[in-house]
């Protein structure tokens, strides 16, 4: 199931405020953390824990502390829009960038920048951006990644339109995509309708 469709009202709430055109860059950047919050969560959810005993005020207590390696890999530049949510949930994942730039005529997504950590093969490697369009910086971002050795591969993203949703299910079948929503489609410009504009612009005001 390489679609996960995340509609808790929380979710569904903060998706809305971050659609409407009035919500400005302040605002904006406010929601998008506490959106990314809520879906890193559900995006991790299958994390390995280890047992692990502390001792409360009143004596031993055993509990599940989180065990996996997490790298999170925020797509530049709307992604790190959505980095400092995963870093308050685990302060320890590691983080690579890429950057990937869609030609404003074409659509067609291009690379300028890639750092990622060592040893991708045995993390969760969770790639953050906010918007699945055609599908086109998603797949550039993950075959860069599978190239590096990452096996196993989660996208986030904020809004999904279903061409992008086709083409990550057929190149990368076994990566799930997190979504809060499917949209209706792209419009002449491969913008998401309805979507919510160019997110880059309105979470940094350069629109
Ligand atoms: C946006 C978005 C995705 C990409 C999605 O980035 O953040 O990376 O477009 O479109 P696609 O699915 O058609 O490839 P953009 O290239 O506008 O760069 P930015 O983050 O620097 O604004
Ligand atoms: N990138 C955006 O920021 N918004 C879209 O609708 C499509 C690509």
């Amino acid at each position: 199931m390489p679609v996960r469709l995340v509609q808790h009202p929380l979710v569904q709430d903060a998706l809305l405020t971050l659609r409407d055109a009035v919500t400005a860059p302040e605002e904006f950047r406010r929601i998008a953390t506490r959106i990314s919050v809520l879906l890193a969560a559900e995006a991790l959810k299958d994390l390995p824990t280890r047992a692990r005993t502390v001792e409360t005020p009143l004596g031993p207590a055993t509990g599940q502390a989180v065990a996996g390696d997490v790298v999170v890999v925020p797509v530049l530049r709307a992604g790190l829009g959505m980095l400092d949510a995963v870093l308050g949930l685990l302060p320890t994942a590691r983080v690579g960038h890429l950057g990937l730039q869609r030609d404003e005529t074409t659509a067609v997504a291009s690379q300028y920048y890639s750092r990622l950590p060592k040893g991708l093969e045995d993390s969760y490697v969770l790639m953050i951006d906010p918007m699945l369009a055609t599908g086109g910086s998603a797949v550039s971002g993950l075959d860069l990644l599978c190239r590096a050795g990452a096996r196993n591969i989660r996208i986030v993203c904020i809004v999904a339109a279903p061409e992008g949703v086709a083409v990550v299910e057929r190149r990368f079948p076994d990566v799930t995509i997190f979504t809060p929503v499917i949209d209706e489609g792209l419009n002449a410009h491969k913008f998401i309708v309805p979507g919510l504009g160019d997110f880059g612009d309105r979470l940094y005001g350069t629109t």
